[in-house]
């Protein structure tokens, strides 16, 4: 196995992880003090949300330099310290990569803006307006109006996927292909473990740049409370275009070379599992992993189980799952799950499990360990640009508009003030930090604990690393499989309600559970309580 198929990642969310200098913000220093802690919890890769200079209108998304490390964040030497660091105890580090746009402070797009005939005028989209004016065609933009912005000095519109301050790059272009084949080198040479890529649905539009035709589906009309230009349109056109595929071999190709096996994480918002697969090629020349979008989606257990299960139907042979559940972009866990922002244990580790127990690469977002809801951010702190798109169109899918703020506030270390995240004011708040690493590790009953022990427990059975995932029949509310390798089988069963019920286990003994010890013994059929989890040899 690679290491990337036996790893559990961690996602930090740098920015909201640990304060070392009273900033109120999150940086590489603090994160590095907190080597133990990870090493405690068991995980054995980090993925870092973007670290470069950034303006942050887009925290982090919007690159100004892709060769450097953003100050608030400290310098290169702490992030190829830090990566040194890990290595040192077998463990390694990837960067979000962000090659479909960049912030329109980075060089290349203030040469490209600057005339005509600029050098790199190329590297980014930019039409004459339509006939008679207005934008070259109707696509819009993810955070809202028109993807096209008319630049007055020269007289052409270019192409934003994301905020105006986030042109994207032609990668058309073979000019821009080289260059950030540049970007991906300069980490990988120095020791940087891989890549998790942005937004990868973005990098290949139409050629001809067509309007997308309206979307049939949709019901709400122009001015409606929520109606979204976007989601109006049928996105075929303006995103993942078949050409893309040669390019992400050639992305392939170019880690494949390194010795220390880097690897590639695609984001594509993309629901369909078919599509999905195609970002694994023929399963070893494109992506090795893949965020999956129905899991980040997943507004309960049973739908978890669900797009789990369709992800395994999915992938070529020879492709490796990851599976996520929550990261910068959606809502926490519980939160998803429960639609509002109270605690919930139970559901935690439930969800824990249901994450780190079925075969794949988990990624861990930083804060789930301790079952930390979303934050509720008073209209005044939003800062994220979705929150303010939201609050524009009245979205009654998201209420309040509150954006993906709630989903990033710092970790919860302590319970003293500001969460022990930082000596200074922290740049969105805390939340109720009664959830936090002092007070869960301290507790065998804690979700950090059950996060602990699930996490050193794939360490220990092969069965969870490598085993085959075989689902066995049982009511639909419980989720119950076998994990099976040459040596070592394990069966587990997740009562996906709140309501006691019923499995059929099969006589064994506990290895893990959220209400039983181990040893205990278990008959074939067991009752369970609400949300519970038990992992069982035979
Ligand atoms: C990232 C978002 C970001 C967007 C634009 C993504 O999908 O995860 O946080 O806003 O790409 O870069």
């Amino acid at each position: 196995m690679k290491w990337w198929q036996r790893s559990a990642v961690y996602h930090v969310y740098v920015r909201s992880f640990r304060d070392s200098n009273g900033d109120g913000i999150g940086d590489l220093p603090g994160l590095a003090s907190e080597l133990d802690y990870l090493s405690d919890l068991d995980v054995d890769a980090l993925w870092l949300s973007p670290i470069h200079p950034s303006p942050n209108d887009d925290f982090g998304y919007d690159v100004a330099d892709y060769e450097a490390v953003h100050p608030e964040y400290g310098s290169l030497d702490d992030l190829l310290g830090l990566a040194e660091a890990l290595h040192e105890r077998g463990k390694r580090l990837l960067l979000d990569l962000v090659p479909s746009h960049t912030s329109s402070e980075h060089a290349w797009f203030q040469e490209s803006r600057s005339a005509r005939t600029a050098r790199t005028r190329d590297w980014y989209v930019w039409r004459d307006p339509a006939p008679g004016g207005g934008p070259p065609n109707n696509w819009q933009s993810v955070f809202g109006g028109s993807a096209w912005e008319l630049d007055d000095a020269t007289g052409q519109y270019y192409l934003h996927s994301y905020l105006v301050t986030q042109p994207d790059l032609n990668w058309r272009n073979p000019e821009v292909v080289d260059a950030m084949h540049g970007v991906m080198r300069y980490w990988l040479d120095r020791g940087i473990d891989g890549f998790r890529v942005d937004a990868v649905q973005q990098l290949m539009k139409d050629p001809e740049l067509r309007s997308n035709p309206p979307n049939a589906a949709y019901r709400l009309m122009p001015g409606e409370p929520g109606y979204d230009a976007r989601r109006a349109q049928e996105l075929r056109h303006c995103h993942f275009h078949e050409d893309i595929w040669d390019l992400v071999r050639g992305m392939r190709r170019l880690v494949d070379a390194y010795e220390h096996d880097p690897v590639l994480i695609a984001e594509v918002a993309i629901f369909e599992p078919e599509r999905f697969a195609r970002l694994f090629g023929d399963g070893s020349d494109s992506f090795h992993l893949g965020i999956y979008f129905p899991l980040t989606h997943a507004k309960g257990l049973a739908e978890m189980r669900a797009a789990t299960e369709s992800l395994y139907r999915a992938l070529p042979s020879g492709a490796w799952p990851s599976l996520v559940h929550g990261n910068h972009d959606v809502p926490r866990v519980v939160s998803r799950m429960r639609g509002d922002t109270d605690g919930d244990d139970a559901l935690a580790k439930a969800a824990a499990a249901a994450l780190l127990l079925p075969r794949g690469t988990p990624i861990v977002y930083y804060g789930e360990e301790l079952g930390m809801p979303s934050v509720r951010i008073p209209d005044a702190r939003l800062v994220d640009p979705v929150a303010a798109r939201n609050r524009r169109r009245g979205d009654p899918e998201s209420p309040g508009g509150h954006g993906r703020d709630p989903s990033r506030t710092p970790m919860h270390w302590t319970g003293a003030a500001n969460a022990g995240f930082t000596t200074g004011d922290p740049w969105l708040p805390i939340g109720d930090a009664t959830r936090n690493v002092e007070a869960q590790r301290g507790d065998d009953g804690s979700v950090w604990s059950w996060y602990a022990l699930l996490l050193a427990l794939r360490h220990e059975r092969t069965a969870l690393r490598s085993g085959r995932y075989v689902a066995l029949e049982s009511s639909p509310d419980v989720w119950l499989f076998d994990r099976i390798a040459a040596r070592d089988e394990l069966r587990v069963a997740i009562n996906l309600t709140r309501d006691p019920t019923i499995a059929p286990l099969g006589a064994g003994h506990v290895v893990a559970g959220t209400h039983r010890a181990p040893g205990d013994p278990v008959e074939a059929a067991t009752s369970l309580a609400p949300l519970e989890v038990v992992i069982v040899a035979s």
